[in-house]
């Protein structure tokens, strides 16, 4: 071991919040298991490693996305994860593009890991949209990089389920989609007293704007003001909402949009055209929702506008009840996107589903399942002459779809089943050179203890003792 490896190792976890890499399915901080490790053995910060027990409820969350994503008859896609810079210089929105992972590739281009789905999303389906039959009902689990402050719920690397229908812009579209959000979390044991979506409309905010007399080049601002709300001062909005344009009278006025309900904003602007159709949109939403029967999963939210750029109407965001954690999910409606990067002119809706604070989440409210796939048949050889024969059987029982292992090497009996035990085996298949006489083995069922002698041809044909 090298001491000055140790040294600089040591004062990087203690010295800086940054170096909180490792078990982020893990809800608390563990910095002391990287002290002993080697500097270059470390993962970087903010990205995981996935140990056999982290993988397993990775695949255990993918597994019921997969599946919902199925029965609402979504087909599953891929991208590329590195993608040229101006996919999301042109598009994303400033707080994405500062957290680009970017660099200039050996052949000079300027490149960027993937932050989001959306933009390869949008360009490949531009690219073929003339023969993909409407609406397209696509989704992907793309792993996605951006450079954000490693903290509780937000990391370097995030997986995220992404589910968006392109070609629909009834609003009928924008509620199967929150349909299918909710049902993604139901799936992993989620009850509406867990979570909530909140949801609200930029063209509905936008309208406000506009009868508060902000300018339309300013409101790109104040919506990421307004999505910064909560981690900023309300000096700092303040400020924000004057520098896109705001006077003193609009800007009290848009902040006291945070808790206006439909009936308020109908009657203070509902003779406002634009408002007065966001509003219409969003009560059909609401009624399909209430069709669905997910009505009390979600809540109007004025002050809800999500950070990126090509929203341009329905925002919504599924959040814990309690607020502890950061959001789960985050969609919306983006009907301008498409023809920005393809020329297509379609409407779009979709959402982005993060693993990180979803695990997070079934772990505080104790839903993670038995993700152990434990081995179910251990093959115990009493002497090295059954090893021929100890192979020919895992073979047959492996073929049969049990899960088979056995010592590697020559072990005392006791050892093997010690062994047995701490692999969680079912149960130990004992080759003995007596019962082998009588073209038998012994299976001993390691829970109980009970053993049985069973014909080893009733175990090469079925594959099963019981
Ligand atoms: P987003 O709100 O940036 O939306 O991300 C969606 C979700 O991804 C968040 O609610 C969060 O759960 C997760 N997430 C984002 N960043 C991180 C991070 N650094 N660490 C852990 N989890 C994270 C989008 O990305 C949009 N492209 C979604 C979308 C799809 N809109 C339309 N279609």
């Amino acid at each position: 071991m090298r001491l000055g490896h140790l040294s600089r190792l040591a004062l990087g976890t203690t010295a800086s919040p940054d170096r909180t890499g490792g078990a982020f399915f893990l809800p608390r901080f563990e910095p002391n298991r990287y002290i002993a490790r080697p500097m270059e053995s470390s993962s970087l910060p903010g990205f995981r490693e996935f140990y056999p027990d982290e993988l397993a409820l990775r695949n255990h969350i993918f597994a019921a996305w997969r599946e919902v994503a199925a029965t609402y008859g979504f087909v599953e896609y891929d991208g590329p994860p590195l993608e040229p810079l101006e996919l999301y210089t042109r598009k994303s929105g400033e707080e994405i593009v500062g957290q680009l992972y970017q660099f200039t590739d050996r052949g000079g281009r300027e490149v960027a890991l993937r932050p989001e789905m959306t933009p390869s999303f949008a360009r490949m389906i531009a690219s073929r949209a003339a023969a993909l039959p409407k609406p397209i009902r696509w989704f992907s689990i793309p792993q996605l990089f951006r450079y954000e402050r490693p903290q509780r719920g937000r990391l370097r690397e995030h997986f995220q389920l992404n589910m968006d229908i392109v070609g629909e812009a009834d609003p009928l579209a924008d509620a199967e989609l929150v349909a299918a959000g909710v049902d993604a979390l139901r799936a992993l044991g989620l009850r509406a007293e867990h979570i909530v979506v909140r949801v609200s409309d930029r063209r509905l905010i936008s309208g406000v704007l506009g009868t508060l007399g902000v300018p339309d080049e300013g409101r790109l601002q104040v919506f990421a003001a307004l999505d910064k709300m909560h981690r900023e001062s309300e000096e700092w909005v303040r400020d924000r909402l004057g520098v896109a344009g705001a006077d003193a009278n609009a800007i009290d006025r848009i902040l006291g949009l945070a808790d206006a309900t439909l009936e308020r904003l109908s009657a203070e602007y509902g003779d406002t055209h634009d408002v007065a159709d966001a509003i219409g949109r969003l009560e059909r939403f609401f009624a399909h929702m209430r069709a669905f029967g997910l009505e009390e999963f979600v809540v109007f939210d004025a002050g809800l506008v999500r950070g990126l750029a090509y929203y341009t109407g329905t925002v919504f965001e599924i959040w814990e009840r309690s607020g502890r954690l950061r959001a789960i999910c985050g969609g919306g409606r983006y009907d301008d996107l498409l023809g920005a990067l393809g020329g297509v002119d379609l409407p779009a809706v979709g959402f982005g589903m993060g693993d990180v604070v979803l695990a997070e989440l079934l772990r505080d409210l104790e839903l993670l399942p038995d993700v152990s796939a434990t081995v179910q048949d251990y093959i115990v050889c009493v002497s090295e002459a059954e090893r021929p024969l100890a192979l020919e059987l895992a073979m047959i029982l492996r073929e049969s779809g049990r899960r088979v292992t056995y010592d590697l090497r020559e072990r005392g009996v006791g050892r093997q089943l010690k062994a047995a035990n701490q692999a969680g085996a079912e149960r130990a298949i004992i080759l003995g050179p007596d019962e082998l006489t009588r073209n038998a083995v012994i299976v001993r069922l390691l829970e109980s203890g009970q053993e049985s002698e069973v014909q080893l041809d009733s175990l090469r044909v079925s594959g099963n003792a019981q």
